[in-house]
């Protein structure tokens, strides 16, 4: 297909956007937060084809675009009051209301939910097309899923181009982040997603409101998808990107210390160092941060680079937003300047609990990944649902319950089965490994280790600076998993066997932890400590 590429200031380039996205098809537009990938949003077929272009998962709902307040009235149950003062302030603006939605509104658009997201733009060129339209415009940010969202015309048809009729060129977005997304279905109103109208200011229109967990951590409420890392990993620019939580003085020596990757840092700081860089905005001003985030992360990308740290960012106003974004750029990863964090594993009968008690004899905090499976806080009504779906009705007990042991046994049994499991669980559990992690440092820890025996499985290896693996003569293992599961010879044998061999392990390990009968564990702690205290 030939993309146009349409000039707003021309009436006809209008009026022909208007006409496709009528007749069905996809027009890009920009919007004063980013670039949207519009449809009539009242058309399943037209908004079908969205999904399509843009590789989205189909229960991924979208926001419905109207240029006129009197449009929202067919498109919901009713206009609370508290929905009627937002748009007064804040409408045409970067702000999505999230009502119950009228039967206009196909299952295609709301994503199967009885609830429709309703956005008034202030860009006029927005309004224009979807006047020119006659129909409101459901319209998603204009990048393939996963991507960043695109700010400016060159992005647009990096990742368009071919695959729809028309872009119509608006220059840079003002904004730069996705408008504040607000539900008004729950009492009382909660953000789900961060944006240019911020909680602080809308709360002083509406009183009392809460921000969704998820803002600051963990999943996306609305991302279900097969893969963990597209779960937890939205904007995800191809250069890998780690949070440097720490003083600037302490990132200049970061970045001195390490040449050959990138710095994503506030305007004036690349005079500091030699790295290739690329700037965000001013520190403490989150709206120039907001601007220029999604371009400096295809910058970033344009570099080249293997991997790039970027300046902490405030969670306050609208810095929030960027925040929001920059934290699932990155995955969620961090490095602190005094804090370490040392990756613990090894296999069956390794003694590895044994080992993490003698860090935590010496001053580390220890999170526990074995624990946190366990941890009931993991297994939220989400997760329980998508176990449902993995492994059947049979897994939930009578008292609706999520029953543990069946899920084990079921999801253990074949490889596809087990890979399912981590895929649901694994960001769940990160989740409140993070959680922990930041108390921990709150509380003033240095050294923190991830005792885990899916350390790698889970790439949580990569938050780590030293990674340490624990192994014992083959022997002493099977003796230990015999005494402690209670099984035969035979049946140890058979589960050390199943496993992978250590070497790949031990590949990947700075440190090698003999734990046999007649190993200084502890003197080997000491020097592990030591060591990492004199590179601090
Ligand atoms: O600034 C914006 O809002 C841009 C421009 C183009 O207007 N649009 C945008 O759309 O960011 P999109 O689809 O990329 O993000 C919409 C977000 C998603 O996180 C979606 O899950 C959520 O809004 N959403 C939409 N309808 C919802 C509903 N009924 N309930 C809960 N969340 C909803
Ligand atoms: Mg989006």
């Amino acid at each position: 297909m030939n993309t146009r590429i349409l000039n707003p200031a021309n009436n006809e380039d209008i009026e022909y956007a208007g006409e496709m996205l009528r007749s069905g098809q996809l027009i890009c537009i920009p919007t004063e937060t980013v670039y949207g990938l519009a449809a009539n949003a009242l058309n399943p077929e037209a908004v079908a084809e969205i999904y399509n272009v843009k590789g989205r998962p189909s229960d991924n709902p979208l926001i419905v675009h109207i240029s006129d307040f009197e449009q929202i009235y067919p498109l919901v149950k009713e206009v609370p009051d508290k929905a009627r003062q937002l748009a007064e302030k804040f409408w045409p603006g970067p702000l999505t209301i999230i009502l119950k939605k009228s039967d206009l509104i196909p299952d295609k658009t709301s994503g199967g939910l009885d609830t429709v997201a309703v956005r008034f733009p202030s860009h006029p060129v927005a309004r224009a097309v979807i006047t020119a339209a006659r129909t409101p415009l459901a319209a998603p940010s204009a990048n393939l899923s996963g991507k960043p969202s695109p700010t400016d015309l060159e992005h647009c048809v990096a990742d368009l181009n071919g695959k729809i009729p028309g872009i119509i060129d608006g220059g840079k977005c003002d904004v730069g982040v996705e408008s504040t997304v607000i539900t008004l279905v729950t009492e009382p109103p909660r953000i789900l997603r961060p944006g240019g109208i911020t909680p602080e200011m809308i709360e002083e229109v509406i009183g009392r409101i809460e921000v969704d967990p998820a803002v600051t951590e963990g999943l996306d409420k609305d991302a279900k998808v097969s893969s963990p890392g597209m779960k937890y990993k939205h904007y995800a620019p191809k250069t890998e990107l780690i949070i440097a939580d720490m003083s600037l003085k302490d990132y200049v020596n970061l970045m001195k210390n390490e040449p050959d990757t990138a710095a994503l840092c506030f305007e004036g700081e690349e005079k500091l160092f030699d790295n290739a860089s690329v700037t965000f905005g001013k520190e403490y001003d989150g709206a120039s941060q907001a601007k220029r985030l999604f371009s400096a992360l295809s910058e970033l990308d344009e570099l080249g680079l293997r991997k790039a740290y970027a300046r902490r960012v405030g969670k306050n106003g609208v810095s929030l937003a960027v925040y929001n974004r920059i934290i699932r750029s990155s995955g969620f990863r961090k490095v602190f300047s005094d804090v370490k964090i040392i990756g613990l594993t090894g296999k069956s009968g390794s003694g590895k609990s044994y080992v993490s008690g003698f860090f935590r004899q010496n001053g580390c905090a220890v999170i526990d990944c074995d624990r946190i499976t366990k941890d009931s806080k993991v297994y939220d009504s989400g997760c329980i649902l998508e176990l449902k779906d993995a492994f059947g009705p049979e897994i939930i007990n009578s008292d609706g319950s999520l029953n543990r042991r069946k899920v084990a046994e079921i999801a253990l049994s074949t490889e596809e089965g087990k890979k399912n499991l981590q895929d649901i669980t694994f960001p769940r559990i990160i989740r409140r490994l993070h959680e922990l992690r930041d108390k921990y440092i709150d509380d003033g820890y240095k050294i923190i280790v991830y005792d885990a025996p899916t350390l790698f499985e889970s790439g949580i290896d990569k938050e780590c600076c030293r990674i340490a693996v624990v192994t014992a003569d083959y022997e002493l293992r099977l003796k230990r998993i015999m005494e402690r599961d209670g099984i035969t010879r035979e049946q140890a044998n058979i589960r050390i066997n199943s496993q992978q061999s250590d070497k790949q392990f031990i590949q990947k390990a700075d440190y090698v932890i003999i734990n046999n009968d007649d190993s200084d564990i502890d003197g080997e702690i000491k020097a592990i400590i030591m060591e990492l205290s004199k590179n601090a």
